[in-house]
């Protein structure tokens, strides 16, 4: 079952239908407006029927304030008042939040049995009255505008799935959605031993089932991740030292940029490690964006348009080295002498071109291998087509930062830690804030939009635990 998320969601259903025990598998607490338990606050305890103006009065302000912030609201009340129903859809609305009705359809038997078995049972004829009308209430649901009306018959479903990833070859690591998964390291919380953090991570993302290991090249830390004081480390020496690790996993950048080494360098440091890993090195590249860290290590930071032509000429640079022989070369925008480049690459290098300008785009279609952008749709149709009208054959690939949680309570207090100055709830859209579940269904839609490669990046990696919370997405 898969419901909107952020939603309003309403809950329909006589006493003892489950509608608590619902809201409390799916949601957080603090998620769940309850009238009982407001009764509760106001009053002397969640049967004080004498407090219900005013816990009524409590629960309109709170469902107002969260729903009003975008936040997942679940209202836990019998849900039979159509007026009240039309007001929070209303307010939903307003804030533009889907609606959902959520509705429990336990039989009757069900009901009366879970009602006498309470310590304060809802008086008979009461809950007698609520079963008579519960198929009216429902009928009048379907014209009232919700988004959703969803309707619960097996009110116990157990806890998500997380099945035990099995390990396979790097070349046949694709998970069952067809994808190739890819750990994108972009911090390093290394602490006192830098190296023993690097391979623990590397050896866990290896057993786990990962494809392979991207590091970001910067040469600051980027304001994005983390400080500028925190260990950003020089990419290719640190794949050197993954590479003795006998790992399986496929190793490369994502993505250098093109400004940083001369092309022909950079060419023959991922020869180098692909001769190191027996032909699983990839080149991630891109033109470079960040100002600063040019100007700190003394490089040129031209142009746009110049980092363009930097770009294509640097691809053809690195393709001429990597090809066979010694030969001089002549070509579009490129010529050089010689092109004695040894060691040899073992396999043919992909060349995965980041970033999503028209001309970048272009670049990575008709001169790269793959194309690398960022995961959000709709943005990602919108490349993915653009790609598709330069060539049929250009894999695409997307760098995916998502907020991944143990559990829904996890994936919250996670969004609450990183999401800086960020409205809890714009947070975790951006960064599809959820179980490793709810990601794994969100990378089976990125395969059926034609993803070939995800490369996942965690906001909050600290150790290789912290890799266990994807091994969903791995299956
Ligand atoms: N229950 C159960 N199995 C379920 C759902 C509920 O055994 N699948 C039990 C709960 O443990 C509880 C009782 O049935 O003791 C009523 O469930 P609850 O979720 O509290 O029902 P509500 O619809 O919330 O009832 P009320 O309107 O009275 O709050
Ligand atoms: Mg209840």
């Amino acid at each position: 079952m898969a419901l909107p998320d952020p939603a309003l969601v309403v809950l329909v259903g006589p006493s003892g239908s489950g509608k608590s025990t619902w809201a409390a598998v799916h949601h957080r607490d603090a998620e769940i407006v309850s009238s009982d338990a407001l009764r509760g606050v106001v009053g002397s305890g969640p049967h004080d029927l004498e407090a219900s103006d005013e816990a009524f009065a409590l629960l309109e302000t709170i469902v107002a304030a969260r729903v009003g912030r975008g936040l997942s609201t679940v209202v836990d009340t019998l849900g039979t008042d159509a007026e009240r129903r039309l007001r929070w859809l209303a307010t939903a609305r307003a804030a533009g939040l889907p609606a959902v009705a959520v509705v429990l359809d336990t039989p009757d038997a069900t009901c009366r049995t879970r009602n006498a078995a309470r310590d304060v049972p809802v008086p008979a004829p009461v809950l007698a009255a609520q079963l008579r009308r519960h198929a009216e209430h429902v009928a009048r649901l379907a014209d009232e505008g919700w988004d959703l009306v969803h309707t619960v018959t097996d009110d116990a479903p157990g806890p998500d799935p997380q099945p035990a990833p099995t390990r396979t070859p790097a070349d046949e690591r694709r998970t069952s959605q067809g994808l190739k998964v890819v750990l994108q390291l972009s911090r390093f919380p290394w602490g006192a031993d830098p190296l023993a953090w690097v391979a623990d991570v590397a050896r866990a993302a290896d057993a786990a089932g990962f494809s392979g290991l991207a590091l970001m090249d910067h040469l600051i830390q980027i304001p994005q991740v983390d400080r500028a004081w925190s260990p950003i480390p020089e990419p290719w020496v640190t794949l050197g030292a993954v590479a003795g690790l006998g790992t399986g996993l496929e190793l490369g950048t994502l993505v250098t940029p093109i400004t940083f080494r001369p092309p022909g360098v950079t060419a023959k440091a991922a020869a180098t490690l692909d001769a190191l890993t027996g032909g699983r090195s990839f080149l991630g590249v891109g033109a470079g964006w960040w100002d600063r860290e040019h100007a700190a290590f003394g490089l040129p930071f031209p142009q746009p348009r110049e980092r363009l032509d930097a770009l294509a000429a640097g691809i053809e640079t690195m393709r001429a080295l990597w090809a066979s022989g010694t030969k001089a070369y002549a070509g579009a925008r490129v010529s050089l002498p010689e092109t004695t480049c040894y060691p040899r690459p073992t396999s043919d290098i992909p060349v995965i071109v980041g970033g999503t300008g028209a001309r970048t785009l272009r670049i990575a279609a008709t001169l790269g291998d793959a194309a690398n952008v960022p995961s959000a749709q709709p943005a990602l149709g919108e490349h993915i087509a653009t790609l598709r009208r330069h060539s049929e054959t250009v894999r695409i690939t997307v760098l995916d930062l998502p907020t991944v949680g143990t559990d829904r309570d996890d994936a919250w207090a996670r969004v609450e830690r990183l999401r800086g100055r960020t409205a809890a709830a714009a947070y975790a859209a951006r960064t599809h804030a959820g179980t490793g579940v709810q990601q794994r269904d969100r990378y089976g839609a990125l395969a059926d939009a034609g993803v070939d490669t995800v490369f996942v990046a965690l906001a909050d990696l600290e150790s290789a635990d912290d890799l266990e919370r994807l091994a969903p997405v791995l299956v």
